[in-house]
């Protein structure tokens, strides 16, 4: 099949690209700043000769929008509004103008578009949508203004001969340098993986090769359209999820941080306390219902997986960076 993937660069982008790529198919990545092959020119945000990629194609994953990890400044906030908003509103005119649209339109969302709770985890039928919950700060409303207004305009987009799907995904967790996993494991090798505020918020997260797996299954199955949560089924508490992750490098001991020390830390990586203390409890109530089945459904296992696999990353690092020296050598 011929997938095209906007904002396809980053880390999210990198595991389906290599997936798919690897199952066969023919992706094309939508980018400001293309480097490589099979990389093409847009803006994200206007009409361009891009558009005739998406024309013919059979599957578009539009994953494009500034990144989350930053400080949530008003600029920023905007930004982070703007870009999935006008992103998504121009590929939703590129499928509509297309003279053989693509089959299939999956729009990424956010599992953050859920309220911060404790008491009971969200699906898609019974979940709460946040941003009235008291006692936590105004600003984090506005995370779940841009993941409604995201979902908002895949719907209004008028593509009748595609299938539409949001994705409400948790946190990817993959081996990958800069992504999610990596910065966590690098905070718990540093001794910083300890509960932070108590830690009894929870942690969604998906492994890598079910998000591939859940995308392929939404694919295939014609008949669903609408929000998914992608996410594994046993969401847990940061300090469970955090000790789990340490067990799974060998790392004895992570200092706790309070709220305080957290924000000094987010603070000085230039990222958000929001991250890291709301509670994201969100389970997969569509894809279990609809017969997926997860490979790594629980985390203890996930990480072993996901930790062994950056083992092995850097030893592939260490022998092919032994080889320059000795084929300079040779030549
Ligand atoms: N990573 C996760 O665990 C996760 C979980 C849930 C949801 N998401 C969402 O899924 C999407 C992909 O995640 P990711 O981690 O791969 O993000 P990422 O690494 O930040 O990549 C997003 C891509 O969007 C493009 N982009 C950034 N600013 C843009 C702008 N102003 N206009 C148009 N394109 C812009 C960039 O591509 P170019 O610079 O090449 O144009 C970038 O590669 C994001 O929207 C993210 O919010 C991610």
């Amino acid at each position: 099949m011929k997938i095209v993937i906007p904002g396809g660069t980053g880390q999210v982008g990198n595991v389906l690209n290599r997936a798919l790529t690897a199952a066969g198919h023919e992706v094309v990545v939508l980018t400001r700043r293309p480097t490589r092959d099979r990389e093409i020119r847009w803006d994200g945000e206007t009409l361009g000769r891009w558009a005739e990629v998406i024309d013919g194609s059979d599957i578009v994953i539009n994953l494009a929008g500034r990144s989350v990890s930053c400080r949530y400044t008003a600029p920023n906030l905007q930004a982070m509004m703007d870009s999935r908003v006008h992103s998504t509103q121009v590929v939703g005119e590129a499928i509509a103008r297309a003279a053989r649209p693509p089959r299939i339109w999956l729009q990424m969302s956010t599992a953050t578009v859920y309220a911060h709770r404790f008491d009971a985890p969200n699906d898609e039928a019974t979940g709460v949508i946040g941003g009235s919950e008291p006692d936590v700060p105004d600003y984090w409303a506005y995370s779940i203004e841009i993941a409604k207004a995201w979902e908002r305009t895949q719907e209004e987009a008028d593509t009748p001969h595609t299938r539409k799907v949001a994705l409400r995904s948790a946190m990817v967790m993959s081996p990958d340098r800069g992504g999610v996993f990596d910065i966590l494991l690098r905070m718990a090798r540093l001794g910083l993986g300890g509960p932070v505020a108590g830690g009894a918020q929870y942690v969604s997260w998906i492994h890598d090769r079910d998000f591939v797996r859940a995308v392929d299954f939404l694919v295939d199955r014609d008949d669903l359209t609408g929000p998914v949560n992608l996410a594994a089924p046993e969401p847990l508490p940061q300090r469970a999820f955090m000790r789990a992750l340490r067990s799974a490098w060998g790392v004895p001991v992570g200092l706790p941080a309070t709220k305080w020390m957290a924000e000094l830390g987010a603070f000085a990586l230039r990222s958000d306390t929001e991250l890291l203390l709301k509670s994201r409890r969100v389970v997969p109530g569509r894809l279990l219902d609809e017969g997926f089945t997860f490979e790594y459904g629980r985390w203890p296992q996930a990480a072993e997986d996901l930790a062994q696999r950056v083992r092995l990353r850097r030893v592939d690092r260490r022998r092919s960076g032994a080889g320059v020296p000795a084929l300079s050598r040779l030549s």
